[in-house]
């Protein structure tokens, strides 16, 4: 992995394969346009970078967010009454959490998945509730250059369906619990990706499938698709692709759904955990 230089941030990095900490930076305040140059350097760098003790309001975390483009409403889950591009993913004491538990990229059943998303932690159990990211682009490089051919061209039809329709999903529909989803026709759709994109800024080539949202290879039956989509999905995921993001209260953690997908754990099942999400709108993959 390279480590490039920074004036403007200090930067930690969390793992071998992906993931810093950064400092030197208070989100709270106006970001000067080296300072934000370096955040959106450490991005492309690391896939995923956190940011500790920062003390921000809804509106900080939205200011932050659109610094790097506009915001998503998502069209399923519901937004907080006054911000409605704020998703506050709340799991209380005593309950399984089930939002964003097992791999996956933020939205890749969009036609336009989101860029990056960024997430800021109000309450954290003391122990577990980590979240899992992996290096989708590690993982391209690592595969051999006989697979490599095989996935050139190729394209996987994303879907909500099966994780917007599963019991925990369905018992969340317009439900006063802590997460609410309204019905979407976006469920009904059949995306199509590449299997394998190139990232618009470095034009790194990153697998871009997940075990949560990818069903099948176009114009390949579902039988056919199995066993390739599931040979990805485990080596897109192995653990030296890997980091770990230990939540504290304050921490803020950005990261990019083209270079990385993630996995929240569900180990905490006595405890609270509140985060908030606000994702970016992405373009296009190719
Ligand atoms: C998600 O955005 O998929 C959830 C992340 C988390 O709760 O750790």
């Amino acid at each position: 992995m390279e480590h490039p230089s920074f004036s403007n941030i200090g930067v930690t990095p969390l793992s071998n394969a992906l993931g810093a900490e950064i400092d030197g930076v208070d989100l709270s305040q106006p970001l000067e346009k080296a300072q934000f140059e370096d955040i959106q350097k450490a991005l492309c760098a690391y896939g995923a970078i956190g940011f500790r003790n920062q003390k921000l309001s809804h509106q900080n975390q939205i200011d932050f967010a659109l610094r790097f483009g506009t915001l998503e409403v998502h069209p399923i889950v519901k937004g907080m009454e006054e911000y409605p591009e704020i998703i506050r993913m709340h799991k209380p004491a005593g309950k399984p959490a089930s939002f964003g538990v097992g791999w996956h990229s933020d939205n890749s059943f969009f036609d336009k998945p989101s860029l990056g998303s960024i997430v800021y932690a109000e309450t954290v159990p003391p122990v577990g509730g980590d979240t899992l990211f992996a290096n989708q682009q590690l993982a391209y490089d690592m595969l051999s250059d006989g697979i490599k051919e095989t996935l050139e061209g190729l394209i996987a039809i994303h879907s909500a369906k099966e994780a917007y329709t599963s019991p925990s999903a369905l018992e969340k529909y317009d439900s006063d619990g802590p997460i609410s989803y309204t019905k979407s026709d976006i469920i009904e759709d059949f995306i199509e990706h590449p299997v394998v994109i190139r990232h618009p800024v470095t034009g790194k080539k990153a697998l871009y499938v997940n075990a949560m949202f990818t069903h099948h290879f176009k114009d390949w039956t579902m039988e056919e698709s199995k066993p390739l989509l599931e040979f990805l999905c485990a080596h897109a995921t192995r653990e030296e692709f890997q980091c770990r993001f230990k939540w504290e209260k304050d921490s803020l953690l950005m990261w990019d759904n083209r270079i990385v997908q993630h996995a929240a754990l569900n180990d905490y099942v006595d405890y609270d955990r509140t985060l908030y999400r606000v994702t970016v709108n992405g373009t296009k993959l190719n």
